[in-house]
């Protein structure tokens, strides 16, 4: 059975969305820009920075972009690809890719490159969790909430095998994380 171990508080999500929205606003110095949340572990974050977003003046417009997961497993696959794409038409706009977490990078890498790829002008990254001891590709967020150690995490989205993405506050999965 797996063992649920608060990390990230509720009240500490809530200051540092607002302060991570700070420092869009700042970076973003009134450019119109699309969010683009990767699914499905994006969704709790993208919702409450997009209206953290509005109370700074900023209403980007919201797209979704659905990327391989990890299934059952809590290790990536090593490969990360496009299962389903964007409706809007990013050419020469300014996009803010917003996930869950970096982890090996792998998806957030192939996801930024995908979006360049349609035309954008710019495409920056925004996570609310950084692993950076993991990653396996060369990457660095623009933006990012909490830094963490190299444990596997569930909450406020982030799943194991689709469990637990409804927890108001981030965990450590302890036991039972899959094959990890
Ligand atoms: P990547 O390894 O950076 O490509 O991460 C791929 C995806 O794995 C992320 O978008 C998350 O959905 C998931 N992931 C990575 N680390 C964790 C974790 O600690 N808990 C839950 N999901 C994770
Ligand atoms: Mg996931």
């Amino acid at each position: 059975m797996a063992t649920l171990k608060e990390m990230i508080s509720e009240e500490k999500l809530r200051i540092r969305v607002e302060e991570v929205s700070h420092e869009i606003a700042l970076g973003m110095q009134g450019k119109d820009f699309v969010m683009v949340g990767v699914l499905k572990g994006s969704v709790v974050f993208l919702a409450d920075l997009m209206r953290a977003l509005h109370r700074r003046g900023m209403c980007p417009t919201v797209d979704f972009l659905t990327m391989s997961s990890y299934g059952q497993s809590t290790e990536s696959s090593g490969a990360a690809k496009i299962i389903s794409g964007l409706h809007e038409d990013v050419a020469g706009k300014v996009v803010l890719l917003v996930d869950d977490i970096a982890d090996t990078a792998l998806t957030l890498k192939q996801a930024r490159d995908h979006i360049l790829s349609l035309g954008a002008r710019e495409a920056l990254t925004c996570v609310l969790l950084d692993k950076p001891a993991r990653r396996r590709v060369d990457f660095a967020p623009d933006y990012h909430g909490f830094s963490i150690q190299n444990v596997f995490v569930v909450g406020y989205g982030l799943d194991a095998a689709n469990r637990h993405r409804c927890l108001p506050y981030v965990a450590e999965l302890v036991d039972g994380g899959g094959d990890k």
